[in-house]
């Protein structure tokens, strides 16, 4: 057992301005704010572990001589399904092809035909549109590229394997947060945050994303008071190496868009059956396809095939894909490649304005934790690097505005988070572990791809017993983990509940139909039931 009783009193640090999250948003924040004071750049772990890092499909941009700004706008629109913020996509669209010249102009290199852009196909995408570099690494060379770039400058300082767990509010605004870094816990005082720590992904047992991405940011912020939005809305990526010695490895959609198909385990392609778009229909609705396909067959994956694709080509094209699956035998140059979905990504979460303004003043959110309303009810594919880019540098410029209209400082003051001085709980390591696996799965079969009143009651009966957990003083990260991931998974729960009906990512096997008030935005404030918002 471990007694929680260490009285650990924090140390104060003051700087201009401070980004949670060291990822696409959070850098390329950090990157608009360097000229205007100190930027201290906080990451949980290692820089490099980040979904960022991880992204293989690319970066969508219109930037092709056969695409158009508007036309990259309809399909954003029409895969959201009913439910993007049109002003925010029209930003997207509109500043992402500066955003991407500029990545460029830094040093960014993309794959190239001859001396032109290669722009490859990814679903709902009606033009050729995604950008990529090194074949399937795009995120790792956004990555290698930013961090450049925020190293050259001396104002910016960055703390790696400090964990954040709590802002630190006073007066209704945010004034910083206290940090984990090691075993030191520091008060860490500045002008304006801005928070850009990334997705959930974690809180679900099969799951794309890194380890870190365990909904903190929503959870943090959340419990100072944010408003969260379209929490239900979580999409699942159709295509992840299925195989019991393998992890849940992305196979990016990219594939499907050179070509491979998908067929179930007796071998039938069978997505032209489900929509017109066969191979390359949205996501949510691939995914779909293939549970029904795997229930029909009793199986617990399809396949996803490219052997009719020329060997060299794929090779060349997939090369970071090609060589991880050969480390789990599978030569996806000859094999087919067993698949099934998993968690990947999370629409919903801190409600921003389209600069990333939230509702508490000094905070700021971007990236895959904040929800400006861009993708809707389902993202389109490889949409959210270019929103890193983009609400990344327009967070920034707003936080430097913010601090110059309302003149605030950072200067270090009584705050409620004074240690951890909490004797009255004991929860031990091995109990921190079952209880996040049992609480992943819960997530996973109960409030996944297809979901009912029945299971989701399940999941919120489940939930409730666990509630204490959320008021615990942890004091490593896999117990803040823990609770971040609980809070996340009721806010998934409560807003699923709520939503009765089937818009985009969110499909109710009771409420097919979009149900009463589907074109508004559920909402999530703490001390409050779900509810709807416009
Ligand atoms: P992240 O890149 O996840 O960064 C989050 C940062 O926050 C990290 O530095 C982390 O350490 C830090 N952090 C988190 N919690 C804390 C805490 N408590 N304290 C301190 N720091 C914290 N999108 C595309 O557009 N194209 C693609 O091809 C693509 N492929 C993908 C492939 C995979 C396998 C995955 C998982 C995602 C993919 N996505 C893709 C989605 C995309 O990568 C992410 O949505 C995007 O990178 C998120 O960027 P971010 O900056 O918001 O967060
Ligand atoms: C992929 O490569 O399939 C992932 C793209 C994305 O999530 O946007």
């Amino acid at each position: 057992m471990l007694y929680i009783h260490s009285i650990m009193k924090p140390s104060v640090k003051t700087v201009d301005f401070l980004v949670i999250g060291g990822g696409v948003a959070g850098l390329r924040a950090a990157i608009e704010l360097a000229p205007k004071g100190s930027v201290l750049v906080l990451t949980k772990d290692k820089v490099t572990e980040s979904s960022t890092g991880y992204a293989q499909g690319g970066v969508a941009v219109a930037l092709s001589d056969e695409d158009e700004v508007g036309i990259h706008n309809e399909d954003t629109i029409k895969a959201g399904d009913g439910l993007c913020r049109e002003n925010a996509v029209r930003i997207l669209v509109e500043e992402g092809p500066g955003l991407i010249l500029e990545l460029i102009s830094w040093g960014a290199e993309f794959d190239k035909e001859g001396s032109k852009l290669s722009f490859t196909m990814e679903a709902a995408h009606s033009r050729r549109r995604i950008l990529h570099s090194h074949g399937d690494a795009t995120g790792r060379e956004i990555e290698r590229v930013l961090i450049n770039k925020v190293r050259s400058f001396n104002s910016v300082s960055r703390y790696d394997y400090a964990f954040t767990l709590d802002l630190i509010i006073e007066g209704g605004r945010c004034v910083g947060a206290t940090v984990l870094r090691g075993h030191a816990l520091i008060n860490i005082f500045a002008k304006a945050v801005v928070l850009a720590t990334g997705g959930a992904g974690q809180v679900f047992s099969r799951t794309t994303n890194p380890t870190i991405a365990t909904g903190d940011g929503i959870a943090i912020a959340y419990r100072a008071g944010a408003l969260i939005s379209d929490m239900e809305f979580i999409q699942f990526h159709p295509t992840t190496l299925y195989s019991p010695a393998a992890p849940q490895f992305l196979l990016s959609e990219a594939m499907r868009g050179e070509g491979a198909v998908l067929k179930n385990i007796q071998g039938k392609r069978f997505m032209p059956e489900y929509h017109e778009m066969a191979e390359l229909a949205p996501r949510d609705a691939v995914t779909r396809a293939i549970v029904s396909e795997m229930v029909k067959t009793n199986s617990r994956h399809v396949y996803l095939d490219l052997t009719h694709l020329d060997k060299d080509f794929v090779e060349n094209r997939f090369p970071l894909i090609y060589a991880t699956c050969l480390q789990y035998d599978i030569d996806i140059t000859e094999d087919m490649i067993p698949v099934s979905p998993a968690a990947h990504y999370i629409m919903g979460g801190v409600k921003t304005d389209t600069e990333g303004e939230t509702n508490i003043k000094g905070l700021f959110a971007a990236g895959e934790v904040a929800c400006t309303g861009v993708h809707g009810a389902n993202r389109l594919a490889s949409n959210s690097l270019l929103e890193g880019l983009v609400y990344g540098a327009r967070t920034g410029k707003k936080a430097i505005r913010y601090v110059e209209e309302e003149k605030t400082d950072a200067a270090a003051s009584e705050v409620s988070h004074d240690g951890f001085n909490d004797e009255s709980h004991v929860i031990s390591p091995l109990d921190i572990e079952k209880t996040r696996s049992a609480l992943r799965q819960i997530m996973w079969n109960k409030v996944g791809i297809i979901r009912c009143d029945e299971s989701l009651s399940i999941a919120r009966k489940w939930l409730d017993k666990k509630h204490s957990i959320t008021d615990i003083q942890f004091h490593d990260r896999r117990g803040f983990e823990l609770k971040n991931i609980l809070t996340v998974a009721n806010l998934i729960t409560d807003s699923a509940l709520l939503r009765k009906g089937s818009v985009g990512a969110h499909y109710r096997s009771d409420f097919k139909n979009r149900g009463e008030h589907w074109q508004r935005h559920t909402a999530c404030l703490k001390g409050k039931a779900a509810e709807w918002m416009e």
